[in-house]
């Protein structure tokens, strides 16, 4: 009975099936995962009707795959925790159906979670020791949000996008420089071979805007730098150049708001979470500063980094055992909670 009390994690908000098992003590048991990246790549994006069915398909053996793996039955189960929002309805709908009648029929809690604060949460999974009142960026394909944790589980809002997520800058970028979807994983890969001064894209946002982001523009610059070098007959510099020259711009503003936020709280440490965590030019220059700045620096092993259940499991115990148990009629949540959440009046415009 040594995995006695473990906590069963789901997570169906986009195009991931996952689900993962963590002991009461933190330990990860188990983390399996069903990627649908060759089921939208065709599509050049998520396509929700089919992200939907295939979570449909797949849920059931998943978790099946999560226990059997942690070794724990159904019976040594403390309790449930599920991605109730925000992210596509249709995939929400799958996770917290499924946890919902699977915690129903083993008479065991239910803990809906936001998919940010999972992302926030993978941070404690492999960095027990990092500091109380830091920042934590999320950069992800969906958010942008920069925040003050005074401890796990209590974040404030200090700014986030106002148009695209970092994640959708990559991949917007990669699409019109031919790459396939997600391109964010394939500019990382080129950009190691090529030279990020060749062109210099802007900074959008990075003198003003508070700690807010703005990613929209820089897409832009790239969409008319290519054209403008087409009609010009120009040589255009190499793809691997050109990634390199992207993706700094938007490593460039990620490294500084974070910082900057850093100084104005005098934080001890700095976090980065969500898939473009995972982007290794971003993880390089946030590890140098932060040795610079003499502050604790946690990123997630990669497969923390994207969506995960483990994040989940992992967010699921803070709120269990704060009380923070789902109604049985619980839904999705599209993402107004998370935004209720950190209410404006948190949010950092100087
Ligand atoms: O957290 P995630 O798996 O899903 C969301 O919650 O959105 O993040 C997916 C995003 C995609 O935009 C993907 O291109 C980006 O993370 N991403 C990366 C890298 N790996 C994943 N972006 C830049 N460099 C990477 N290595
Ligand atoms: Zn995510």
């Amino acid at each position: 009975m040594k995995n006695l009390g473990s906590m069963l994690g789901i997570e169906t908000s986009c195009d991931e099936t996952a689900a993962a098992v963590v002991a009461p003590d933190g330990k990860v048991l188990s983390n399996v995962l069903d990627s649908q990246v060759d089921v939208h790549a065709l599509y050049g994006g998520v396509v929700p009707e089919l992200a939907s069915r295939r979570h449909v398909e797949t849920i059931e053996s998943i978790v099946q795959l999560a226990m059997t793996e942690a070794n724990v039955s159904y019976h040594e189960l403390a309790a449930i925790a599920v991605t109730h929002g925000p992210g596509l309805a249709g995939a929400l709908l799958v996770g917290v159906n499924f946890g919902k009648a699977l915690a129903y029929s083993l008479q065991i809690p239910l803990v809906a979670v936001n998919h940010l604060k999972g992302h926030l949460a993978s941070t404690w999974v492999e960095h027990s020791d990092f500091p109380q009142s830091s920042i934590m960026l999320v950069v992800s394909g969906g958010h942008t949000h920069l925040f003050y944790a005074a401890g796990s589980g209590h974040y404030q809002l200090l700014g986030k996008t106002i148009d695209d997520a970092a994640g959708e800058a990559f991949d917007k970028g990669a699409k019109m420089l031919g790459l396939s979807y997600p391109g964010g994983p394939l500019i990382d890969r080129l950009a190691q071979a090529g030279k990020p001064g060749t062109v210099h894209f802007p900074r959008p946002y990075l003198t003003r805007g508070g700690l807010d982001f703005s990613f929209s523009g820089l897409k832009t610059a790239l969409l008319y730098y290519l054209r403008d070098m087409k009609k010009s007959n120009s040589v255009m510099p190499s793809i691997e150049d050109l990634a390199a020259s992207y993706q700094e711009a938007i490593v460039d503003v990620l490294v500084e708001k974070s910082f900057r936020a850093v100084r104005k709280y005098h934080a001890k440490g700095i976090a980065v979470v969500g898939g473009v965590a995972a982007n290794s030019r971003l993880r390089e220059r946030m590890t140098e500063r932060a040795q610079h700045e003499k502050i604790h620096v946690a990123l997630p092993s990669l497969s923390l980094c994207t969506d995960n259940a483990v994040m989940i499991a992992a967010a699921g115990w803070a709120q269990y055992r704060l009380g923070d148990i789902a109604a049985w009629d619980v839904d999705m949540d599209l993402g107004q909670a998370s935004e209720l959440m950190y209410s404006s009046a948190c949010r950092d415009n100087g």
